[in-house]
Formats: structure tokens, sequence, C-alpha cells
């Protein structure tokens, strides 16, 4: 593994992100004594100001948004000592001269991250070649958009290419950072069990969902050009799937782990002109109500009509062995009635049920992992109602629980970015996006939207604090399965 880094440096470091997740994130690994000893944040953005103000903004950031029972003023203020900031425009190139200069000359390993609009990439890359600040000692982090289409993101990826290495680039999908979504390898690979049903032979469907109950947030003017299939499905969703569905990989580093996701998302059938009124329904909410306060329409929010879809629902397949036949119903939405992102592993039924009569119907089993608001993995099986029954035995689906919630309860959450900060630190790709694999999401989802533009499709409206438009629930019952609301 790499060496650890002696700097990182922050882009947009005033940004949003940064406030919300980056200095929480970069705090929590501080307080358990997780960052390098001689580590130096150098925070960025194009403010003028000096140390002492940005400082301020860090602790502030930190009042906001870090839960108080791991907020320690002392270990906070101590933690604001280690960021330093230098002002830059990263369009103006002859910036990034100062940005050198703080980094020093012998700084060793070097991690950069870029929370920053996609359009300050390409100037970034550059003023940071035109510095020194590249090359193999130096990691790149970048945070999504990574492009809207298969041509802008190989644009991208290009312009990184010219001054990293693919090993020093680090494409962040924060899903990677969930506790649970690392846990579904553990899941898979650290048990006996479920491997040798986990494929076509055992399992009816998987479904994939991601509920907010958020609306733009302020953020219209990057979500309305981009929609739930781009924000969502590109990139966490599609993720999702190629865990769940990946074969063994030979060991937990980045090559084997990425070689194998790649080969699911390359097995992604694509959905065409002739599929996909039957694959895909789009949806944009209406006003309604989300937790019982009542929210506007989307275009409200956003000011003006949009044909954005703010809801999708789908259905995929995977042309290979283990998967063939098997449909993955995935589906997101945002103002739905309530945040979950879980994943339902339905197998098949039994063969043939030896019990009969009322009350003696086997459901098929199934496997629920779910990742947020909770995370927790349960499995539903059959069982005996107890008692002595004339009639023979009655069933009941029960409950098995074989996760997180309680086993783990004095463990504290983190933020997904904790860890992927610290790999980014430490110089571990294994949970960062690899060039094909993102390339393989976009030429997907590419052809998902030629084929629903050149079908006409545009968004059903739903009520907001609804499970989306009457069609998703449609597309899945055409095929005998009920979402699991
Ligand atoms: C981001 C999307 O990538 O993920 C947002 O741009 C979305 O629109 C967010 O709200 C969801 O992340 P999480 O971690 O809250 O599920």
């Amino acid at each position: 593994m790499a060496d650890k880094a002696s700097t990182l440096i922050l882009f947009g470091a005033t940004g949003d992100l940064a406030a919300r997740m980056l200095l929480p994130s970069l705090y929590g690994l501080d307080l358990d004594s997780l960052l390098p000893d001689r580590l130096r944040i150098i925070a960025t953005a194009r403010t003028e100001q000096d140390d002492a103000a940005f400082r301020e903004h860090v602790l502030k950031a930190l009042g906001d948004h870090v839960p108080a029972d791991y907020l320690d003023q002392d270990k906070a203020a101590a933690f604001a000592q280690r960021v330093h900031y230098v002002p830059l425009d990263a369009t103006h190139p002859q910036g990034f001269k100062a940005l050198a200069d703080a980094v020093g000359p012998d700084a060793g390993e070097i991690a950069i991250f870029l929370s920053t609009a996609p359009s300050l990439f390409k100037p970034t890359i550059d003023g940071l070649a035109s510095v020194g600040l590249a090359g193999d000692h130096v990691r790149l982090a970048l945070e999504k958009p990574l492009g809207t289409d298969l041509a802008s993101s190989t644009e991208i990826n290009d312009a990184v290419a010219s001054a990293f290495p693919e090993s020093a680039t680090f494409r962040i999908d924060h899903y990677l950072g969930k506790e649970t979504v690392q846990n579904l390898l553990a899941l898979r690979f650290a048990n006996v069990i479920f491997e040798p049903l986990w494929n076509a032979r055992a399992i009816d469907h998987v479904q994939i969902t991601v509920a907010e109950t958020i609306g733009l947030e302020g953020r219209g003017g990057y979500y309305d050009p981009s929609g739930a299939i781009r924000d969502m499905v590109q990139n966490h969703m599609l993720q999702l799937l190629a865990l769940v569905a990946m074969e063994p990989p030979a060991s937990f580093d980045a090559t084997a782990i990425r070689d194998e996701k790649v080969k699911v998302l390359r097995s992604l059938r694509p959905i065409t002109r002739d599929s996909v009124e039957q694959s895909l329904v789009l949806g944009q909410f209406g006003s309604g109500a989300v937790d019982g306060q009542p929210v506007p329409a989307y275009a409200e929010e956003l000011g003006k009509p949009s044909e954005t879809e703010t809801f999708v629902a789908l259905k995929a397949h995977l042309e290979n062995w283990r998967w063939a036949g098997v449909p993955f119903y995935l589906r997101t939405g945002k103002r739905m009635p309530e945040r979950r992102t879980e994943i339902v592993i339905q197998f098949k039924g039994v063969p043939h049920s030896m019990f009969s009569g009322k009350g003696a119907q086997a459901r098929p089993n199934r496997l629920l992992i779910s990742i947020q608001p909770e995370e927790n993995i349960e499995l539903k099986l059959m069982a005996k109602v107890p008692g002595l029954d004339r009639h023979g035995i009655r069933l009941r689906e029960v409950d098995m629980e074989i996760g997180q919630k309680d086993v783990f309860s004095d463990v504290r959450r983190r933020i997904a970015y904790e860890r992927l900060l610290l790999d980014l630190i430490e110089g571990d790709p294994t949970l960062f996006v690899r060039r094909d694999e993102v390339e393989a999401q976009w030429a997907w989802v590419d052809g998902v939207r030629q084929a629903w533009k050149e079908a006409g499709m545009t968004p059903k409206s739903y009520t907001a604090g609804t499970w989306g438009p009457s069609a998703a629930i449609a597309l899945a019952e055409r095929n005998g399965v009920s979402w699991n609301d």
C-alpha cells in the first residue's frame, strides 16, 4: 500500500459538502487519532480570508454538523489548528503558485480532494500540474458529478489522466463508504450459507430501493439538468447492484473487487427503444405532504416548468450465467413517504409444499438488507405457529435479525466520508470507482436515456409523499412482484 499522505488539500473548502460532511469527518478521524500525526490540512476556495477566519468557519461547521455527544470543544479547537487556508481561484493559473508554496518542497505524499463544480476540474488539474502538484506522489479524489453522459465523463477522465495515473485517481461514490454497503461484502463472502443460493436457481428477483423524503434542497441548478437516473441510478444504485451481483473476488483489494464489479456492469442488458416501455417508469412529484407537512410540487420548488424525472423505477437484467432470467428492480425518488435505502433478495418458493390447508402456505424467503436510516439485515423465514391445531400445521413468516442494530449498538456510526477520507489519506483505492466502472455505468445509462427519448416518454406525476406513479407498481406487478413497501 502507498505511504500515508502528509498533506491533504481540500478544494471547495467553503462549500456545503465540506461543512456538512468533509470537515466533520476529518474531525471524527482526528478525535479517534486516526489521522497521521504530521498530516497538514490545506483548505482552499475562492473567498479571500486568512487562517484565523477559516478556522472560525471550521468550528462553526463542526458545531452545526457534529452530533453534540461527540463534539469536544478542546478537540475541535485543536483540530481547527491543523487547518490552513489558501485563497485560490482555479480559473487563474497564477494562483496555484501560492498553493505550492504553502505545501512546500518536501511534502511527501499529497492527497487532494476536489469538491468543486465539474467545470473547475480541468482548470484545477492543469493548475496543479503546472506547479508540480501532480504525478505519482499525489492522489486526487473527485466528487460527483463526473460528467453527465459517457462523452463528458470521458473528457473528465482524460483531463485527469493527463496529470494523474489511474492508480492515483480516487473517484468517490459515497455509498461505498457506508457501513452496511461494505457489510454486504461480509454477508456474502464471510459466510458460507448464502453463496450457494445466490443465483438464478434460488433467487426470484432483487429489489433495490433508494427513497428520499427531501426535495430539491436548493440544488435545482444541479438537479434539474440531471434528474434521478443520473443523480442516483448511474452511480449509487449501479454500485449497489454490482456489489449484490458480483462473483466472489479472490481478495479484498482494489483490483480484485473492481474487476468483479466491472464485469457485472458490463453484463447489464441494454434497455432499448423496444424494451423501454416495459422496463422503465419516470415520475415527477406534484404537491402533497411528507411527514405530515405540505410540500410544493417539483416545478414550484424549482421555479419553472420542467420535464426532469424525480423518480425512476426500472427493471434491469444481467446477461451472465449466475443471473440469467433474474430481474433486478431498481427504484429511487425524491419526496417519497419515508427515507429508506434497502436491498431485498427475494428467493423462490419451495418447489413443493407438503403442508396444506388454511394458514399453511409457505411464503418464499426474503433477505432484507437495510442500509438507511437503520442498518440492519433480516431474513424472513417460515415457522410453525405454536399450538395443537387440529387441521394441521399453521405457518407464519418470522424475522431473523442477523444484523447490526443491536449487536453493534455501542459502536459509533461514522459518516461515509470518514472511511473514504481515511482511505484517500492512506492510499487505498478499494472503495473508490475505477474509470472502467464509471464508463460502463454511463454507457448503460446513456442507452436507457436514449431509449426513453426515442419512445417519447415523459415523467408521470405522483403526489409527494407517495411511492411514485402507479405505473411503477404495475411495472413490478406485471411480473407478479410487489415492491417491499
Ligand atoms: C447524492 C445525490 O449523491 O446522494 C442527492 O446527489 C441525494 O440528490 C444523496 O440526496 C443521497 O445520499 P444519502 O447518503 O443521503 O442517501
